[in-house]
């Protein structure tokens, strides 16, 4: 699904946490959003995926005006994404398999295909043998792992993370960046929010930098070619 942002900023207060902001991106590509803390980028997440409003400007998100999209409808907006958080936010009380079923049982799929797509999503993830485990008992690593997991199984069109790998050592977010990347070889458009520019500028996806709410490097989009 595409995505753009025309002349959008965001302020909170005195202050734009979001100011003028212009790109977009092409359906199925992949780009990191980095830049310093307080720059703009959980605030950029934010928008796009309506949990938040612009001050002004207008997102487009799949050919759909994103301002338009009436509070009684961010809900099914929502469906096409899939999101992954610094602190995964794992239901400690459920299995992995459990907490990876738990949007599909929110929508309301028939256990055989819940069985068969979770068991899909822990595969792509390397973790089909802790289905049973509870997430206390796995790694910092293998918990952000089911939380992507739990982010893809419902197979979104946009694949949205901010700072999946913030608690992660060096090696173990290389592995998760290259999940990010493995998804969005398949199709799926993909936002990784991260501040570790060493691991970002290694591998060979778009970078987006914002500074002080502007973007001051937006690589090259295979939206910008007519
Ligand atoms: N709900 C809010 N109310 C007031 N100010 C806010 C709010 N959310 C964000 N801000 C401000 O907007 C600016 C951008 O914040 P944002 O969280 O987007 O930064 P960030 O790039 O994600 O930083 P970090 O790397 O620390 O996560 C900051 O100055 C922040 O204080
Ligand atoms: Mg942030």
């Amino acid at each position: 699904m595409e995505v753009q942002f025309n002349r959008v900023t965001k302020r909170f207060g005195d202050r734009d946490a979001l100011k003028d902001l212009s790109f977009s991106m092409a359906s199925g590509e992949m780009a990191f959003l980095t830049g310093h803390s307080g720059a703009g980028k959980s605030t950029l997440l934010r928008l796009l995926l309506c949990l938040d409003r612009p001050t002004s400007g207008e997102l487009v998100v799949g050919g759909r005006a994103v301002n338009a999209i009436s509070n009684r409808k961010i809900a099914h907006y929502r469906r096409d994404f899939g999101v992954v958080f610094q602190d995964h936010q794992l239901l400690f009380d459920r299995s992995v398999f459990n907490n990876v079923a738990l949007p599909l049982e929110i929508a309301g799929f028939s256990q055989r295909d819940i069985d068969r797509r979770v068991r899909a999503a822990l595969d792509k993830v390397g973790l089909l043998d802790r289905e049973k485990a509870l997430p206390e008992s796995l790694s910092g690593g293998e918990q952000q792992r089911v939380g992507i997991a739990r982010a893809v199984v419902a197979r979104p069109k946009i694949l949205i993370a901010d700072e999946p790998t913030g608690n992660l050592d060096p090696q173990l977010s290389a592995e998760i960046m290259g999940l990010f990347t493995a998804f969005n070889s398949v199709g799926v458009t993909v936002i990784v929010a991260s501040h570790d520019l060493a691991l970002i500028s290694r591998m060979s996806q778009r970078i987006l930098t914002l500074k002080n709410g502007q973007l001051i490097t937006r690589g090259e989009s295979q939206a910008d070619t007519p």
